[in-house]
């Protein structure tokens, strides 16, 4: 699978650890930055990731920063764009069955590496259910088309 990766310096030393598990999978890994703990914007490496996702260049992205809040907020403003923060691997799970996410958000200063890899683990490996839940996303992508950033009509 071809995976664009990015952090901010707080997510720098999980993205490595990530980049060297997804290699040893035989995933293709495009790293987007940042390259070293010095303080970076997350705006930055959020946008580069969620770019390629958007334009479906790569099929998943993964993004860390410290908290995994910032990097959520910039992807899922991303047409397209389906961002996960994710804290455990059930939760992962049902971001692939049921949202179809195509972006997993993790929090480096939250995460221990076991957790955080077997999150990536259940991430690239459980499929989107489809079905109803495909109605659903669909309806997620239509609130941009139908209203821009108002909020959505209910009935
Ligand atoms: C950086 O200090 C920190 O604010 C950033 O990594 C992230 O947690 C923001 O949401």
């Amino acid at each position: 699978m071809k995976i664009a990766l990015g952090s901010d310096h707080a997510g720098f030393e999980l993205k490595e650890k990530i980049k060297e598990f997804l290699t040893s999978m035989g995933h293709q890994v495009e790293d987007m930055g940042c390259y070293s703990t010095d303080s970076v914007d997350y705006p930055v490496y959020g946008a580069k990731v969620a770019r390629v996702v958007a334009e479906n260049a790569v099929e998943r992205g993964i993004l860390v920063c410290g908290t995994g809040l910032g990097m959520s907020m910039v992807a899922n403003r991303f047409t397209g764009v389906r961002a996960a923060l994710c804290h455990e691997p059930f939760t992962a799970q049902m971001a692939r069955r049921h949202n179809n996410a195509n972006i997993l958000v993790l929090g480096g200063r939250v995460l221990g590496d076991a957790l955080a890899l077997e999150i990536v683990k259940v991430f690239l490996e459980t499929p989107f259910e489809g079905g109803r839940h495909a109605r659903r996303v669909e309806m997620i992508e239509n609130i941009v088309k139908e209203d821009g950033n108002e909020t959505p009509k209910t009935n």
